[in-house]
């Protein structure tokens, strides 16, 4: 890690990305995000940030606030993040974030942000009674971005409208200055973007906010836990099919594989055919054992971070070390290209 604004030669450039710590982690968000964090880190120099200031353009309870931001920590270090290699930090530890954030306020239109969908998922029917920060939520995350100069941003899908936005600030930001002080951050995807559904219902994204346990596998789940949402999971009265175009209209059961194949680091045919035949309680059972053999170790290293927080908070004090010296620079370019007085401070 270094302290100036280009990444290290050798590596392939500067990957900033951040989860909400809202609720509990689950299988979706290992598989569909850690899990590829982890993976990216030997190519790219990397900063991962728990995105409080995010997390309160919905009300959170503060104190289940502090154990979500700390858990969310742990998921990082136990998937195998190495926390000093890079930077592991919580977003409000770095003022940056919301100081370029209010200045990308004035460069991003209306216009623009009317058309973000996760606005109008989010504030629902009553968009009266949203906070205005879930309605700047993008401004925010083009701050996070940006303020690292990140060249890549691994995320889902679903933020592929929010990474767009911040292309478009960023773009605007160095016409309206003559300046080209912003790279345009690329999305990273890995693979075919891997979507976990629910285990109670194939049609609905694995979530936090789903209000069933047993819909989802928590990283925290231990074995029996792991073993009971398993077999509660919902199927079909058949047996699994010898091919892919055999999960045509089930949808529960190419879930099942398709979590078995990211488990197992197969494609999802080659996972189809091993299985192909076999009935549900067979395949649940060996599901079950494949998911505690992989989610075991990860939720023995969070259990216990969980009862050190001063090592996580440790470990979070030097990502925000590392990433405020990063920040803190570019801050003060913005700030100079915009006109500000220089302090005195
Ligand atoms: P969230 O839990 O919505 O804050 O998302 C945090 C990260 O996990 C994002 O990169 C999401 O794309 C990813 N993620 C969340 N849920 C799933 C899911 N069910 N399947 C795959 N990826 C997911
Ligand atoms: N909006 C992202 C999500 O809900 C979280 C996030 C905030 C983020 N800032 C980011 C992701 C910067 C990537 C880069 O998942």
């Amino acid at each position: 890690m270094t302290s100036g604004s280009t990444p290290p030669a050798a590596l392939k450039g500067r990957i900033l990305s951040g989860i909400q710590p809202t609720g509990n982690l689950h299988l979706g968000n290992y598989l569909g995000a850690i899990r590829n964090w982890s993976a990216l880190q030997k190519d790219y120099e990397c900063l991962f940030c728990i995105v409080d200031l995010h997390a309160i353009t919905v009300w959170q309870e503060p104190k289940e606030l502090i154990r979500a931001t700390r858990e969310v920590a742990a998921g990082y270090i136990a998937s195998g993040i190495d926390p000093v290699a890079n930077a592991l930090f919580v977003q409000s530890h770095v003022p940056a974030h919301a100081q370029l954030a209010w200045v990308f306020n004035c460069v991003a239109r209306l216009g623009w942000l009317n058309r973000m969908t996760q606005f109008k998922d989010k504030a629902g029917k009553n968009r009266e009674a949203a906070s205005a920060g879930l309605y700047v939520y993008p401004n925010l995350m083009a701050a996070d971005i940006l303020v690292y100069k990140a060249t890549h941003v691994p995320v889902g899908e679903d933020q592929k409208q929010h990474l767009e936005l911040a292309r478009d600030i960023a773009q605007k930001f160095n016409n309206d200055y003559g300046v080209n002080l912003f790279p345009l951050p690329e999305p990273v995807i890995r693979g075919p973007g891997m979507r976990v559904m629910s285990l109670r219902d194939g049609s609905k994204k694995m979530s936090k906010s789903d209000p069933s346990e047993f819909s989802r596998l928590n990283m925290t789940d231990d074995a029996d836990a792991i073993a009971g949402k398993v077999r509660k999971a919902t199927t079909d009265p058949n047996p699994l099919p010898d091919s892919v175009e055999g999960l045509e209209g089930r949808a529960e059961a190419a879930n099942l594989l398709n979590i078995y194949a990211a488990l197992t680091d197969q494609t999802l045919e080659q996972a189809v055919a091993e299985q192909a035949g076999q009935q549900f309680s067979q395949f649940k059972a060996k599901l079950t054992d494949t998911a505690v053999t992989v989610l075991g170790p990860i939720n023995a290293e969070m259990k216990r971070l969980m009862n050190d927080p001063a090592e996580i908070d440790a470990v979070l004090k030097r990502g925000a070390d590392k990433a405020n010296a990063i920040a803190e620079p570019v801050l003060a370019e913005v700030y100079q290209t915009v006109g500000f007085l220089p302090g005195i401070r």
